[in-house]
């Protein structure tokens, strides 16, 4: 499905985007994946090389807007090409409003939201001269819903949703889709910091009563990024188990 296709995924190192790299490079795909520390990316990349697919990784923290523009020139040069960009990177600075600081606000917003913006403009010059390209962006429920507690990372969630419209509007004419997911609660070093008061209380309201995956996430992305979404622009798929409709 994705023979001859190259994909950048930015958070690559753990989680969902491990997930996503693994599940692209089962499908054909040839992977770039990006994290903070380059070194952090072995165990993914090892994962796409078991797969007999072709693996690029470069450190780049998605909040330096330099080292992204310099970062993707860098990835076109030794790939080719870019067909498929998935942000993932991000971060959490859990807090009640009153208690949270300007810090932790800015974090959130510069990893989550500034970085995507920041990706996406970079290969969107690629895209567009190439007249393809398929984005997806990780967002969350929690952008479409709000949370207490996490009005930094709803924000940029939140963001990243109206991104994601925005750009699909301004791209769709050269070609190039832009998508998002908004998971639910999914299991990863994310969400193990969370309190097992809180883990009952979510999978309470979850209908389908299981947590979520990596690889349920990372099933919709592979389909965004391929051509059997060839229709689908601006779009955003709840991976939740049903706790949005
Ligand atoms: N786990 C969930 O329940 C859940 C739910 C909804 C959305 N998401 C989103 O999915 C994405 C992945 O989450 P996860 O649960 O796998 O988290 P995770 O913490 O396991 O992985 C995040 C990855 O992003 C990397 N990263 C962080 N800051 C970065 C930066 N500045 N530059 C480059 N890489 C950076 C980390 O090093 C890590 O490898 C995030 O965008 C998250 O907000 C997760």
């Amino acid at each position: 499905m994705f023979e001859g296709k190259i994909a950048v995924i930015t958070g690559a190192a753990r989680g969902i985007g491990q997930a996503i790299a693994w599940n692209l490079a089962a499908g054909g795909a040839d992977i770039v994946l990006c994290d903070i520390k380059e070194e952090w990316l072995q165990e993914t990349a090892d994962g796409v090389k078991k797969a007999g697919r072709r693996v690029w990784c470069f450190e780049l923290d998605v909040t330096d807007t330099d080292a992204v523009q310099k970062a993707f020139t860098e990835i076109a040069a030794a790939t080719g090409t870019i067909d498929i960009l998935v942000n993932n990177a991000g971060i959490t600075r859990d807090g009640l409003l009153m208690r949270m600081s300007e810090e932790d606000w800015d974090a959130v917003l510069t990893v989550n939201l500034k970085g995507t913006f920041s990706c996406t403009k970079a290969v969107s010059r690629i895209m567009m001269k190439q007249r393809s390209g398929s984005i997806v962006n990780i967002a969350s429920i929690i952008g479409l819903m709000g949370n207490a507690g996490q009005a930094n990372y709803a924000a940029s969630k939140g963001g990243v949703i109206s991104f994601t419209k925005s750009v699909a509007k301004e791209l769709a004419s050269r070609g190039v889709r832009v998508n998002a997911v908004a998971p639910g609660f999914i299991s990863s070093k994310m969400t193990d910091a969370l309190s097992e008061e809180v883990r009952q209380k979510m999978l309470e309201a979850i209908p389908l009563a299981r947590f979520g995956n990596p690889e349920d996430v990372a099933d919709v992305v592979a389909f965004l990024a391929g051509d059997r979404s060839a229709y689908i622009t601006g779009e955003v798929i709840n991976i939740s188990g049903g706790m949005v409709m």
